[in-house]
């Protein structure tokens, strides 16, 4: 027997419906924010991503889903969307126009991590690009967008905010540390060694318990930002705290993908295990112009879908549409005329062997149907139908014409 890859799930049933149910509340919220869809290739340039998330990022130098193709092209399953949105935007010149753009997407993503609970190789993102505005406000925004996802799904959170500075505070900042890190060298952890050469603002992000408590006396980019970076961040904050939208700042929050500048996020849920991110993203005003196209500031996040999957609280489920079944096989073919006349306005389930009235009315329960129509010996001679409102438990025979 053939089962799915490691990592990789089939979806059906309730959970293919909620996660339906929450892709839509996602849609219809990005909606009300002005985003429209874009749908960009799963499959892309091996470069896209070595260029926009990172060649030194764990993404990119362990975990693509990357082959050479049948023309010879090194190309990879996308690990995330933002660098296809961005590339998008690039390649269809949206950077040379003067209007602002925002996207909201969604669809698979590969990552070859090794699969844990809410770790999977194949999983789902909702996300947000919006291009062309500088404001902190837009960042200020996008949190709020979030948490009114997350409040429609019945989810509750932590939010961690930080700032990762700029073109013009980061290099000093990041010089400050590499000293600070090289003289802790030898009781850090080999991760943190190569990523000390390699990109030593992820170290802040090590795992390890003796490393972060290394890290405690590290310098802090919050305390080195420059002027205009600072007060952006103060403005974040202080808009967050009129809105009563609670956060912590986690000087550590440096997410694991290189694009970012200024506003860094995560939304974090402790009712999920170890990995309790459920949604990231932040400020990444340099990317658009890495991957060619005019200076554009932007911002963006992705929700886990899977990871959020459990918490969604759904309404409950409303009976709907009607259940149609004959009792004898002569009658089966009067049930077609009335399926098609109904399907024009509410689902119609068709049963097509004739049975027994319990066992049709099982088959109504099981349906979810609101009604439950069958057409038996009496019903056809007399050319009506017996129909029965599963809610009301109200019964009635009507003519063929009248229904
Ligand atoms: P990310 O933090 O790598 O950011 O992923 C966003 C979310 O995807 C995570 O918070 C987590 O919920 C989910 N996720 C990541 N990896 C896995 C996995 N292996 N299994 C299940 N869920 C996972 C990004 O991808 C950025 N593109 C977000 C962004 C958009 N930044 C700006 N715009």
């Amino acid at each position: 027997m053939i089962k799915p890859l490691r990592g990789m799930k089939d979806l059906m049933f309730e959970d293919a419906e909620r996660f339906v149910y929450t892709i839509k509340t996602a849609i219809e919220i990005a909606k009300r924010y002005g985003y429209s869809y874009i749908e960009t290739p799963i499959l892309e340039e091996t470069a896209l991503f070595k260029r926009s998330v990172g060649d030194s990022s764990d993404i990119v130098s362990k975990e693509m889903y990357q082959f050479e193709d049948k023309g010879g092209n090194d190309v990879c399953m996308r690990p995330e969307g933002t660098a296809g949105v961005v590339r998008a935007f690039v390649s269809n010149k949206l950077d040379r126009q003067p209007v602002k753009q925002k996207f909201y997407y969604y669809g698979p993503m590969f990552r070859y991590e090794r699969p844990q609970k809410g770790r999977l190789r194949e999983f789902h993102q909702f996300g947000c690009e919006s291009f062309g505005e500088a404001s902190v406000y837009e960042d200020f925004t996008m949190i709020t967008m979030i948490s009114q996802i997350f409040e429609a799904l019945g989810i509750g959170f932590d939010l961690k905010i930080n700032s990762l500075g700029c073109p013009e505070c980061m290099p000093p900042y990041r010089e400050n540390l590499v000293s600070f890190l090289t003289n802790i060298k030898e009781e850090l952890c080999t991760d943190c060694n190569r990523r000390i050469d390699t990109n030593p603002i992820r170290v802040l992000d090590c795992k390890n318990e003796k490393c972060q408590s290394l890290l405690k006396e590290s310098p802090k980019l919050t305390e080195n930002l420059c002027e205009t970076c600072q007060s952006d961040f103060q403005k974040l904050t202080a808009l967050l705290d009129d809105a009563g939208i609670a956060y912590e700042v986690d000087t550590n929050l440096v997410r694991g993908l290189d694009y970012y500048n200024k506003t860094a996020f995560e939304f974090v849920s402790n009712e999920i295990g170890a990995q309790s991110a459920i949604a990231g993203g932040g400020r990444y005003d340099k990317l658009v112009e890495y991957l060619d196209g005019k200076p554009t500031p932007a911002v963006g996040f992705a929700i886990g879908i899977e990871r959020i999957m459990e918490l969604v609280k759904m309404p409950k489920k409303q009976k709907e549409g009607i259940y149609m079944g004959a009792m004898t096989p002569e009658a089966v073919e009067h049930l077609f005329p009335l399926a098609a006349k109904k399907r024009k306005e509410t689902k119609v389930t068709v049963e097509y062997t004739p049975k027994g009235f319990k066992t049709h009315m099982k088959g109504a329960d099981k349906a979810g149907a609101r009604y439950a129509l069958l057409i038996g010996e009496d019903e056809l001679k007399n050319g009506t139908v017996w129909i029965k409102d599963l809610e009301t438990k109200e019964e009635k025979t009507i003519t063929l014409e009248a229904f």
